[in-house]
Order: structure tokens, then sequence, then C-alpha cells
């Protein structure tokens, strides 16, 4: 049995995984750590009290890098949801994991229907020189843009270093309408408001045409067989990963 601590175990996505973890043959769930309600308050804590194999984390920005180092210096795996980590945290983190052959992964979107969306833009930005990515999220959400928009630009820079903007020299005559440049110059915009959980949509554009690779998650079901893939990874591999389209079958 793979024993489980879940970080941020009384939000949105920790109860889900809370229950995902108890219905796994595989797994047990040894601790519940947040900073609210009937759990313990820190990894330091719960893991001086319960055996931990695996921690997921789902907490908030501005806490994943500490609870990470915390986790790859004590000899806990972990598998992090939580998003808003900065390009030099995940370079660092995946230098500690490494050195100390701890399991570590990331993944900004753990629903299989995102990964594939992040997989065929990647595809398609060879065949396109204009691309924008529109993300939309709930008006809860602590970070913008989210990490799965930051991902997409990032899988598709891969493909192509930059993407045109020729419909520059432009005026911006209310700041922020063009969105935030990312990765090979390419736009990303953010939606927040109450109705949408998380969709997103990648838009390719070339001389008469318009393509559009579209997800949208309706429950946070979706993805916990991510979740549950993951955990079994970090136990067994020991290495650090970065995007769940690196360990699908
Ligand atoms: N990777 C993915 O597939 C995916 C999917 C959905 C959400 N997310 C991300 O997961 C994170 C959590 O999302 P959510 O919607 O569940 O948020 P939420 O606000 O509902 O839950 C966060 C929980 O973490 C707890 N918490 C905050 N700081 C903590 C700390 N230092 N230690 C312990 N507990 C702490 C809070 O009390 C809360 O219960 C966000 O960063 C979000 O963007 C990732």
């Amino acid at each position: 049995m793979i024993k489980v601590a879940v970080c941020g175990a009384y939000g949105k996505m920790g109860k889900e995984v809370c229950q995902a973890v108890e219905n796994a043959s595989d797994m047990e769930l040894t601790a519940k750590i947040d900073i609210q309600g009937d759990a313990y308050r820190t990894i330091e804590e719960a893991s001086k009290n319960c055996e931990i194999d695996v921690l997921v984390d789902f907490t908030q920005p501005k806490s994943i890098y500490e609870n990470a180092l915390y986790c790859l210096n004590n000899d806990i795996r972990i598998v992090i949801g939580t998003t808003g980590l900065k390009d030099e945290e995940i370079g660092q983190l995946k230098a500690l994991s490494e050195m100390n052959s701890t399991g570590c992964l990331i993944a900004p979107n753990f629903s299989t229907g995102a990964v594939l969306m992040m997989m065929f833009a990647q595809m398609a930005s060879k065949y396109f020189d204009n691309a924008e990515i529109i993300e939309m999220h709930h008006n809860q959400k602590k970070d913008a843009p989210s990490g799965t928009a930051i991902k997409t630009a990032l899988m598709m820079s891969q493909t192509k270093s930059t993407f045109k903007k020729d419909n520059c020299p432009e005026t911006e005559t209310i700041t922020g309408s063009r969105g935030g440049t990312s990765y090979s110059d390419i736009q990303i915009h953010s939606v927040r408001m109450p109705g949408f959980m998380a969709s997103q949509e990648v838009i390719f554009g070339s001389s008469g045409q318009v393509f559009k690779i579209r997800h949208d998650s309706t429950d946070r079901k979706c993805y916990m067989d991510g979740v549950l893939l993951g955990v079994r990874h970090v136990y067994q591999k020991n290495d650090f990963t970065y995007g769940l389209e690196k360990i699908l079958g």
C-alpha cells in the first residue's frame, strides 16, 4: 500500500483527492494537512506522526515552493497540482529531486483531455504562424495566467520559437487588452468569473482559416485518474517529471 498524505485536504481539489485515494485499492490515506479544519497544520507535524510515502499538494501559489522544498529535503515524494511555481523554482525543485533521488511530479493539469489539448496545440504549432490562448476559470483562482496556459505555451514554443505579431503596430487604447506575452510571443488572455470551472481555447489563424482546440473541465473528478497515476509514478520511479503527458501510457 502506498501511504499518501494530502496537503490542502479541505480545499476543492484536496477533498476530491482524499476521496480518490481512499477509493484506490493500492493506497492508504495516512494524513490530511490544511491550515483549516480538523487536519495537521504543517507537513512537518504530519510527517512526525504518520508514515508518508507520497504527498499530494493542492494548496496555493504562495506556499507550494516551501512545501515542496520540505518534502524533497525530508525524503517525501511529492505530486504537485498547485500552480503558480516560477520557472526558476521548478528548476531548483528538479535539481533537488535529482540530487536526493526523491520522486517529484509537477503537473499543471491532471485531466487527460487538457493534456491532449496541449499535445495537439504543440503539433498544430508546426503548421500555423499565429496563435493565442484564452483560459477561463472560476473567480476564486489565485494565479493568472493558469499553469495550464503557461505549460501549453511552453510546449508550443518547443515546436516554434516565434509566432508572428503581424497585426502590429497596434495601440492598446485600454491597457492589457492584448493579454500577456508568454513563450515564443504567444499572447495569453485570462477570464475569471463564476460559471466556469476550468476551460481553455488555443486559437490558430492563417490566411482564410481559424483552427480552435478547446477543453472544458466540468467536474473536478476529471483530474483524479491523473493524480493517482502521478502518485504511483513517483512512488516507483523516484525521478523528476514536469507534465502529465510524460507519464501517460
Ligand atoms: N493541476 C491541476 O490539474 C489543477 C486542477 C485544479 C486546480 N489546481 C490548482 O490547485 C490549487 C488548489 O486549488 P483549489 O481550487 O483546490 O483551491 P482551494 O482554495 O479550494 O483549496 C486550497 C486549500 O489549501 C489550503 N492551504 C492553503 N495554504 C496552505 C498551506 N500552506 N498548508 C496547508 N494547506 C494550505 C487551504 O486552506 C484550502 O483548503 C490551485 O493552485 C489551483 O490552481 C490544479
